[in-house]
């Protein structure tokens, strides 16, 4: 049900859903298994779709952890705010400051993000890195996939440390960006 939900809005929403299909269970695993959850108190995941990855963050956060989840398709968001209802959820990733002042968390000590920054407009890109690294405690962690290499010079205006790593097992296989502030 999830993949054909995902299908539709692809077809109806190409650039911004950036993918035919979810990601796989492994990726989610790839970017998620080297965090020390154990310390976090406070995460949020952006772009979240049918929420492969959010279902490996409820997985690994410690129960006290807060998540906030971001998601722009109402019926992608609506799904995932029924399975999930101890999650926050808002709608637009270039909201993050904001969203964080209204809902009352402090910084953050992760974001992670599905986003396909390969289709949005160079202005949307950097504004959303500026509020992922805004939202970020000094020590905190960004961990996205893409398709590409594209996003690692502006990524390194931005974070002290950018690590990149092919991974094969996703359709199509991807780079996972690992960020720190
Ligand atoms: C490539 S899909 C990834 C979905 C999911 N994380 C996964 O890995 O299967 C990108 C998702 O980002 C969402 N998205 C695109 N632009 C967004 C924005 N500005 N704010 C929040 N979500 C956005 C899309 O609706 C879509 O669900």
């Amino acid at each position: 049900m999830d993949r054909i939900l995902f299908l539709r809005k692809f077809i109806e929403e190409p650039k911004k859903i950036g993918s035919l299909t979810p990601s796989s269970s492994f990726l989610a695993d790839k970017m998620l298994r080297d965090l020390p959850w154990e310390n976090f108190s406070y995460a949020a995941e952006l772009g979240a779709g049918t929420g492969t990855i959010t279902k490996k963050i409820i997985e690994r956060k410690p129960n006290d952890c807060k998540f906030l989840v971001v998601e722009q398709d109402y019926s992608m968001r609506h799904l995932l705010e029924e399975k999930y209802p101890d999650v926050v959820f808002d709608s637009f990733a270039e909201n993050l400051s904001r969203t964080l002042q209204r809902i009352n968390f402090p910084l953050l000590d992760c974001v992670v993000s599905g986003l396909p920054f390969a289709n949005m407009e160079e202005d949307l890109r950097r504004r959303i890195i500026e509020n992922v690294c805004d939202s970020l405690k000094h020590d905190g962690v960004f961990v996205m996939f893409q398709y590409s290499l594209q996003m690692n010079s502006l990524l390194k205006k931005y974070f002290s440390s950018v690590k990149t790593d092919f991974f094969l097992l996703n359709f199509p296989p991807a780079f996972v960006y690992f960020c720190k502030k």
